[in-house]
């Protein structure tokens, strides 16, 4: 039984890569609770509302664990192997052994979604590996006792037109960021993020953007971000206070690939938030989201920026070599 479950489902994966972007009946039934997410969970699959792990999981009591969220487009992955790659740095960082290859990941990210291809053309793969089950609550790492590996599909929405007068732009907030100092760690202790994206949303906001002691810009609180000024694109540096972000690199690699747009990593000022011609916030679900509204105030010209849609362009057409 579980080793037929286990079987890996390409033809359906080929289904999905050709079916039409313009049905939206299986998302509908799929909201309406009439079509089922299949989830992977410790070697088995089950409808998701079947799943179950231990109140003692230390994913549950501590946060402690790594996750990822990878988009699949009509079957076909943005940045697959970035992405499992940066999940088994983040294991290994935390000293979690999942026992798994990357190969061995792709096989089973690939096929949960050939699996789940009746909810939506698109979808949004959460996979999340904690220390696992322990018998006892007790900070230390417990030694022999197995990852928990947990994954999941969910309807994500197609892509933005590449047309800066038809995309819905974003309006954020800017508070201090008072997260831990570990952000490069894509960890499922989440709540630090999920307190500063309650301030944007409390204040009628899509985003937040974060800054330091410094006064200067980290990123949002659930995306990357950047700014134009003066038609040259510029990022936070990578290190400790942000998450290095998929998104990001494919549009830092794929935009000096093009090379027709300039763009710079560097230690970026609130001062030059404030007098951005543009500001973008970037994440795997939100690609690159515009952002016309900031604190209240127009960003630039209060318009979706022509940097904006050359940059959408270019990451468009380059996002499933990744
Ligand atoms: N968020 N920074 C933070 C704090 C994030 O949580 C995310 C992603 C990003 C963008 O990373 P990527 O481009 O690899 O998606 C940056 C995910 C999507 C989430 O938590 O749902």
């Amino acid at each position: 039984m579980q080793l037929a479950a286990m079987e890996p489902r390409l033809p359906e994966l080929q289904a999905a890569q050709t079916r039409s972007p313009s049905d939206n009946s299986k998302q509908n039934n799929y909201e309406a609770g009439l079509i089922m997410s299949i989830a992977y969970l410790n070697g088995s699959y089950m409808p998701l509302e079947e799943a179950r792990i231990s109140p003692l999981d230390r994913g549950f009591l501590f946060g402690d664990g790594i996750y990822e969220v990878i988009p699949y487009y009509n079957g076909r992955s943005v940045g697959l192997i970035p992405h499992i790659q940066r999940m088994i740095d983040g294991l290994a960082a935390i000293e979690i052994d999942a026992g798994r290859s990357v190969e061995q990941w792709k096989t089973l990210l690939d096929d949960l979604v050939a699996r789940n291809s009746d909810i939506n053309h698109n979808l949004g793969v959460y996979v999340h590996v904690s220390r696992g089950a322990d018998t006892k609550r007790f900070h230390a790492y417990p030694e022999g006792v197995e990852a928990t590996v947990f994954a999941f599909c969910f309807a994500i929405k197609d892509p933005a037109l590449v047309d800066r007068t038809a995309v819905t732009p974003v309006s954020v907030n800017t508070t201090q960021d008072l997260r831990w100092q570990r952000c490069h760690i894509k960890s499922t202790s989440l709540l630090g993020n999920v307190i500063h994206y309650q301030e944007g949303h409390s204040a009628g906001n899509g985003e937040i953007l974060l800054y330091n002691a410094d006064n200067q810009l980290t990123e949002a609180s659930s995306s990357n971000a950047f700014i134009v000024k003066d038609g040259k694109i510029i990022t936070p540096v990578q290190d400790n206070q942000i998450l290095p972000g998929i998104t990001r690199r494919i549009i830092i690699d794929s935009i000096k690939a093009d090379g027709s747009l300039e763009i710079e990593e560097r230690v970026v000022t609130m001062d030059e938030v404030h007098n951005a011609d543009e500001i973008w916030v970037t994440s795997s679900s939100k690609e690159i989201a515009p952002v016309t509204s900031l604190d209240g105030k127009p960003v630039g010209n209060g318009e979706v920026g022509e940097v904006w849609e050359k940059a959408f362009s270019i990451y468009t057409n380059a996002k499933f070599d990744y």
